[in-house]
C-alpha cells in the first residue's frame, strides 16, 4: 500500500492548502459584506470552522508526513481560482461571491470523500473520523448557500432597483 499512502499524503496536503486558501479567500470577502448580515454571519462562522479544519488537518500532516503543506499545492492554486477575488471588483460581486462559495464548498466535498476513501483503503480510522466531520461541516456550508442563493440574488436585485448599495 505504498503507492496508497503517498496518495492519501498528497491529497491531505492538497486539503490542507485548499482550507489555507480558503481562510485566505473567506476574511477577505467577509469582511467586504455591509448588507447582507446573514450571508456574513454564516460565512464568519464558516470561517471559524474552517481555522479548525486547517489545524486538524496540519496535525494528521505532522502525523503522516511530517511536513507543512504550502500554498503553491495544486489544490491550492484550484481553490484560488475557484473562489475568484476579482468577484470583489464587481458591482454585483455578492451574487458572484455566494456562487463561487457554493462551487468551491463541492470541490471540498469531493476532496474529503477522496479522502475519507483513501483512509478507508488504508485503515487510518482516526483519520477517517477527521474527514468525515470536516465533510459534515462542508456539506451544511453548501446545504445553506443552496437554500439562500435565491434571497440573496432577489435582495441583489431590488436593492440594485432602488438604487441602494447592492453590491455588497
Ligand atoms: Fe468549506
Amino acid at each position: 500500500m505504498t503507492h496508497a499512502k503517498d496518495n492519501f499524503i498528497a491529497w491531505l496536503k492538497s486539503a490542507h492548502a485548499m482550507e489555507e486558501q480558503a481562510i485566505t479567500s473567506l476574511t477577505a470577502q467577509t469582511r467586504r459584506l455591509e448588507n447582507y448580515p446573514d450571508l456574513k454571519a454564516r460565512m464568519l462562522e464558516h470561517l471559524d470552522e474552517t481555522r479548525r479544519q486547517a489545524e486538524a488537518l496540519q496535525t494528521l500532516l505532522n502525523d503522516f508526513s511530517g511536513a507543512p503543506s504550502t500554498l503553491k499545492d495544486i489544490a491550492g492554486r484550484i481553490a484560488a481560482t475557484v473562489h475568484g477575488i476579482p468577484a470583489l471588483v464587481m458591482s454585483d460581486e455578492v451574487v458572484k461571491f455566494t456562487a463561487q462559495a457554493y462551487a468551491f464548498e463541492h470541490l471540498e466535498i469531493a476532496t474529503y470523500r477522496m479522502l475519507i476513501t483513501a483512509a478507508d483503503e488504508l485503515g487510518e480510522t482516526e483519520a477517517q473520523a477527521v474527514f468525515k466531520r470536516i465533510l459534515a461541516q462542508e456539506t451544511a456550508m453548501a446545504t445553506w448557500l443552496e437554500d439562500n442563493l435565491d434571497p440573496i440574488t432577489r435582495v441583489f436585485l431590488m436593492r440594485d432597483e432602488r438604487d441602494l448599495q447592492a453590491k455588497r
